[in-house]
């Protein structure tokens, strides 16, 4: 394998395993990258799914820049026309991501009547085309993010018949197709996209879980790195699954419930739990947020995904309260965090995770 390290292989078993946060649209921007980044040293962090056409025709900077205390970043793609997305591949070359992925599992309207996200899994060739174009635009390592399959109507001009996408021989055939284009590297949420009458949300509720899907994949393709989505949200439920994969991506239990992120880096190679507490959180947030002084937009922006610091504990209701905008006059996000400090339990500031 010729790109990265945690690909390394013997015997047809990746050696080394790897936790990441998923894209969450509205969840992980670069406030949230950097808070996660105080938690986890290893987890590979992914943006919010960026469009192709926002990359060429937006404010790039706005969408693009990151701080360098987030690495590893990956960027998370969308987009149907190849040569709009190699465009936009090349353009943030300049921005240094360490992996570029290509969005085919957002079941969103607004995505996948465009022909993006996950509609696009019905066509396997055509996913191909696109991820040959990112791999000539880039040297970086490029993986795709998908459903185990899709229930929808045909997306293709002219036809209306309804596209039905969801045996595990199907799967098996979109990862061969994009393997045969050079993939290695496969993020699979274990639902099926249900794109017509389900919302996007229950979208990642309804379809039932289906990871012997996914196990069978990487027992099929066993060089590949298979890394397994949907619904893992606690550290016993990841080493089950590293058991059958190479990785584990969580999604909304990184904003629901942070600290657990505090305990990931033990499944990296060289990691060990994060021995930091909450305290010692809140003091780098408000060294971080010092920066937006007087901005009050900027910083509930900066604050708006840390709820969930206290989930289960003592104090978590008051910490929700606190940093609930609005927030009164002349109290900035330094401000709250630092009364957040003189006033929640000091066992729950002081807490830290415990190997297991
Ligand atoms: C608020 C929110 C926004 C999301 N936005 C994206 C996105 O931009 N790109 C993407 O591939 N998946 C997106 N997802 C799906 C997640 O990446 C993940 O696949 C899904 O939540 C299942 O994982 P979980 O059960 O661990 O949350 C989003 C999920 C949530 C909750």
């Amino acid at each position: 394998m010729d790109d990265v390290d945690y690909r390394e292989l013997k015997g047809g078993k990746n050696l080394v395993s790897r936790i990441s946060i998923a894209p969450m649209v509205d969840i992980t921007d670069r406030h949230f990258r950097y808070f996660c980044r105080l938690l986890t040293k290893k987890s590979m962090l992914y943006t919010e799914m960026i469009t192709s056409s926002a990359i060429i025709h937006g404010d790039r900077n706005k969408l693009l820049d990151f701080d360098p205390f987030e690495k590893p970043v990956a960027l998370q793609i969308a987009g149907c026309d190849k040569k709009e997305i190699a465009e936009a591949v090349k353009i943030a070359e300049d921005w240094d991501y360490d992996e570029i992925n290509l969005n085919v599992g957002c079941p969103s309207d607004r995505v996948s009547g465009n022909q993006m996200g996950a509609a696009l899994m019905a066509y396997p060739e055509l996913v191909a085309e696109i991820v040959q174009a990112i791999r000539s635009a880039t040297k970086k390592p490029v993986s795709v993010k998908h459903r185990i399959g899709i229930d929808g109507t045909n997306i293709l001009p002219g036809s209306l018949s309804k596209v039905v996408f969801d045996k595990y021989e199907d799967l098996e055939y979109f990862v061969k197709t994009l393997f045969q284009a050079g993939i290695k590297h496969f993020i699979i949420h274990a639902r099926i996209a249900v794109l017509e009458g389900l919302s996007t949300k229950e979208n990642r509720e309804i379809p039932p879980l289906r990871y012997e899907d996914v196990y069978r994949i990487k027992e099929a393709f066993p060089d590949l790195f298979i890394e397994i989505n949907g619904g893992i949200r606690t550290i016993d439920s990841i080493k089950e699954h590293l058991r059958y994969v190479d990785g584990v991506m969580l999604g909304r239990v990184a904003y629901e419930n942070p600290f657990i992120l505090t305990k990931v880096d033990q499944f990296a190679e060289g990691g060990k739990v994060n021995n930091v507490s909450r305290r010692e959180i809140i003091e780098r947030l408000i060294d971080y947020v010092h920066q937006f002084g007087v901005d009050k937009r900027t910083g509930h922006q900066a604050l708006k995904n840390v709820l969930g610091l206290f989930h289960n504990k003592r104090g978590s209701r008051l910490w929700r309260q606190l940093l609930t905008p609005p927030w009164q006059e002349g109290i900035y996000a330094k401000d709250v965090l630092e009364k957040a400090l003189r006033i929640l339990p000091e066992e729950v500031l002081d807490e830290k995770q415990e190997e297991t």
